[in-house]
């Protein structure tokens, strides 16, 4: 029998990562014959990292902090999407070269749309944070159409050169920028979504309540055992609200997809992961 195709995730710290688990579930559910293992990289040896892997057989990688942009230099081919968001979290390793693409934004999207079941298209979204992980999921949230865009950032700079970026992809939705202090205090936002890492130092960005329109729903790329502040806080201000679980489940699953051809369900995932 062949030996399974041999994928990876490398980052640094790695013994957290849950992606090995993940895979091996989809692989298991849908009948693939993959092996997956975690990868430490040195500091300074990403590129020494992912060139070994390869000589070795390795097919391809998800790549996590603080590797993205590393990746992302060097690909040797970008999606449009990886583009986009100046970071890489999945290579694909194919006759010789390196494809660089980025998932999160997917991910996020479709945990928000098919899983959440809420609309993206003709809403209201307010974006938390400029930093890398609200670069990396601009582009996917533009192409849901929203009527409105607009990203706050403590650094309202930040906010305003990734508006400038990403202009040209907004397609008749209002995209701005902001800091915090100016948000509208009834800025009456469908969605919320906090891409800052506040919630790594259990810190709420500085919103208003008013910022929540009625029925609105609220989304941390983060997640942990407990709902982070900020999703103790939407709560209280009548939103839905939901973690950042899913969006990692499914930029997996997109990774998946990609590199096998086949698309593997994720529903059942979300309670094994709970535990
Ligand atoms: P990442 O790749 O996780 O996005 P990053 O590029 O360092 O990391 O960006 C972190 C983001 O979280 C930034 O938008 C940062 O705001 P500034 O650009 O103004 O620094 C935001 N952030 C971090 N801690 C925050 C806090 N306590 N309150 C509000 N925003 C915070």
């Amino acid at each position: 029998m062949a030996s399974p195709a041999r994928y990876a995730v490398i980052g640094n710290p790695i013994a957290h990562s849950k992606s090995p688990e993940i895979h091996a579930w989809f692989a298991q559910q849908t009948g693939q014959q993959i092996s997956y293992e975690r990868l430490l990289a040195p500091l300074d040896g990403f590129e020494a990292t992912v060139r070994a892997f390869i000589a070795a057989g390795g097919c391809g990688a998800n790549v996590t902090v603080p590797f993205k942009l590393e990746a992302h230099a060097l690909a040797d081919q970008l999606s449009d999407r990886a583009r986009a968001a100046g970071a890489v979290n999945t290579l694909t390793f194919t006759n010789g070269r390196i494809l660089g693409d980025n998932t999160d934004g997917a991910g996020l999207v479709t945990d928000i749309r098919v899983n959440a079941g809420v609309t993206i298209r003709a809403r209201r979204v307010l974006l938390l944070g400029a930093g890398g992980a609200a670069r990396g999921v601009l582009l996917p949230l533009l192409a849901e159409q929203p009527a409105a865009l607009v990203i706050a950032n403590r650094s309202a700079e930040r906010a305003h050169a990734l508006v400038a970026a990403f202009r040209a992809g907004a397609q008749g939705c209002d995209l701005r920028a902001c800091g915090y202090g100016e948000l509208p205090v009834q800025g009456q936002f469908d969605l919320v979504i906090n891409a800052t890492s506040a919630s790594l130092d259990a810190a709420l960005p500085p919103i208003a309540a008013g910022c929540f329109a009625e029925h609105a729903f609220a989304y941390d790329m983060m997640y942990g055992r407990e709902p982070t502040i900020f999703l103790r806080f939407a709560a209280q201000c009548g939103a839905q609200v939901r973690d950042g679980l899913g969006m990692l489940i499914e930029q997996a699953a997109e990774s998946f997809r990609l590199w096998r051809g086949v698309q593997p369900p994720t529903a059942a995932l979300f309670q094994l992961l709970r535990r």
